[in-house]
């Protein structure tokens, strides 16, 4: 029974969550590279993911979730989180994983003792907006030429906040 509930799950690919591992770097330089187009190197992420303050989520499909389809990071001081990065593989969008990511994420940075989490979006990021004000996020600020775009152009980053308790 638990065997055909498990298969079923790995047929539809209903991701599960887990968390990341200095191993998963790779993976998750990969899923980085596809979703911004300033990448960070694998060696980036893995002294992020020994960081005892860097808290990382994924959310993986096949065997112990081992392939992942997602993930987001947080840097956590002083009972304020701030997410660096969340990114979905881009044949996994849209299927909820970003939402599910989120809410695993703030479950997992409220268990830490986290009161607010912080992070920084490009106001034309639309997808990325959608899932935060989904999430609950607010702006509390902004930052005027911030990012700078492959086509040259800057934009401007959206300070979003979401308390939590
Ligand atoms: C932002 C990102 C993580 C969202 O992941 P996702 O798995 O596609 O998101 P979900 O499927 O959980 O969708 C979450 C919400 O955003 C909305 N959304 C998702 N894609 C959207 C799009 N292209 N346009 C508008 N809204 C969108 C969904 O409708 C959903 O809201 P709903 O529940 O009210 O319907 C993903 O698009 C991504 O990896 N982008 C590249 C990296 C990036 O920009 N990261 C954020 C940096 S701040």
């Amino acid at each position: 029974m638990l065997g055909s509930l498990r298969s079923w799950f790995r047929r539809r690919r209903i991701p599960a969550l887990r968390a990341l591992t200095q191993a998963d770097a790779p993976a998750v330089a990969a899923l980085h590279a596809d979703g911004f187009h300033r990448g960070w190197s694998v060696a980036e992420i893995e002294a992020l993911l020994a960081d005892r303050v860097v808290f990382g989520l994924g959310a993986g499909h096949g065997r112990f979730a081992t392939v992942l389809d997602g993930f987001v990071l947080s840097r956590v001081a002083a009972g304020e989180a701030e997410i660096l990065t969340i990114a979905v593989s881009r044949r996994a969008r849209g299927q909820g994983i970003g939402r599910l990511l989120i809410e695993g994420h703030l479950g997992q940075l409220a268990t830490a003792g986290v009161r607010d989490v912080f992070l920084e979006v490009d106001e034309a990021n639309a997808p990325a907006r959608a899932l935060y004000a989904r999430e609950a996020f607010a702006e509390v600020g902004r930052r005027k030429a911030y990012y700078a775009r492959p086509d040259g152009s800057r934009g401007t980053a959206l300070i979003l906040r979401r308390a939590l308790g």
